[in-house]
C-alpha cells in the first residue's frame, strides 16, 4: 500500500487559543475554504469549544477534536474530563501526549499509554503525538526516542484499533519555533516510525498507518513536507487559527 492510498488527515491543533463567539467564526470562514478537501479535516479546539465547535461545523467535512482527555470514565479527578465525555458530545478525535503536555504537565509515555487506551475504548481517533527534544536529536537519539514514544504508546492496542490511531510526528525544537524540520528529516523519522509499526503489527497494518508531520508547518512548507512518501498530513499549531493558511495545507493535502 502506498501513500495515494493511505488517508490523509490535515488536523488543526488551537491550544488554548479561541472564545467561543471566535470559534463560531473561525469555523465560519474555514468550512468554505475546504468543503472541496481531499483528506480529511480535523479542528481540535480547547474543551470550552467543543460544544460550539461541534454544532458549526454539523454538516460539514470537519471533524472535531479535544486536547487531550484523561484515563478514567470518571471520579475524583478533579479538572479532568473523560474520553466518555467527549465520545458522548459527538467528539470523533483526540491529541494524546502532545510535546506540551509533556513538557509543561508532567506526561509520561506511562500517561499517554493509559490516555490512549481510555480514548480507543470510548470510541475515538487517537492523534498520537511522538517527538525528540532539540538536545536528543543533538546527541543522536531521535530514532531511540521517537521508537520508545511509539511503542510504549502503542503497548495494548490491537491490530484492529490501529485505524484510530494517527500518529504525529512533532520534533519539539520545530513546535511554534518557526523552525521546521526539513523535509527530509521529517520524512526520515516519518519512515523510521512506520519500520517500528511494522514491527509491531506487520507490513500491512504499518503501511496503512496515517502518520502526520507537525511543527511550524505552514502554507509555504506544506507541499514539500507532504509529498515526502512517509508524511501523510500534517498537525496544525499556529497556522490553524488562520482560515486561509489552514485551507492552503489542506489544498496541499488534498489528492
Ligand atoms: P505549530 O504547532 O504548528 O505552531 O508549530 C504544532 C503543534 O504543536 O501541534
Amino acid at each position: 500500500m502506498d501513500k495515494n492510498s493511505r488517508r490523509a488527515v490535515i488536523a488543526g491543533n488551537w491550544k488554548m487559543n479561541k472564545t467561543r463567539p471566535e470559534a463560531k467564526a473561525l469555523l465560519a470562514e474555514l468550512i468554505p475554504l475546504v468543503k472541496e478537501a481531499g483528506c480529511q479535516v480535523v479542528a481540535c479546539v480547547p474543551f470550552t469549544d467543543l460544544e460550539t465547535a461541534l454544532e458549526a461545523a454539523r454538516g460539514s467535512n470537519i471533524a472535531i477534536g479535544a486536547q487531550n482527555c484523561h484515563w478514567e470514565k470518571s471520579g475524583a479527578f478533579t479538572g479532568e474530563i473523560s474520553a466518555e465525555m467527549l465520545r458522548e458530545m459527538g467528539v470523533e478525535y483526540v491529541i494524546i501526549g502532545h510535546s506540551e503536555r509533556r513538557q509543561y504537565f508532567g506526561e509520561t509515555d506511562a500517561t499517554v499509554q493509559k490516555r490512549v487506551r481510555a480514548a480507543l475504548d470510548a470510541g475515538l481517533t487517537v492523534i498520537l503525538c511522538v517527538g525528540e527534544l532539540l538536545e536528543q536529536r543533538e546527541a543522536g537519539i531521535t530514532r531511540e526516542i521517537v521508537g520508545m514514544q511509539t511503542r510504549v504508546a502503542l503497548g495494548g492496542v490491537s491490530r484492529e484499533e490501529l485505524s484510530r490511531i494517527v500518529l504525529a510526528y512533532e520534533p519539539v525544537w520545530a513546535i511554534g519555533t518557526g523552525r521546521t524540520a526539513t523535509a527530509q528529516q521529517a520524512g526520515e523519522v516519518n519512515h523510521y516510525i512506520r519500520t517500528v509499526v511494522e514491527e509491531l503489527y506487520g507490513a500491512e497494518a504499518a503501511a496503512a498507518l496515517t502518520i502526520q508531520y507537525g511543527g511550524s508547518m505552514n502554507a509555504k512548507n506544506a507541499a514539500e513536507l507532504l509529498d515526502q512518501p512517509d508524511v501523510d498530513g500534517g498537525l496544525i499549531g499556529g497556522a490553524s487559527l488562520k482560515p486561509q493558511d489552514f485551507a492552503a495545507i489542506v489544498a496541499a493535502a488534498s489528492r
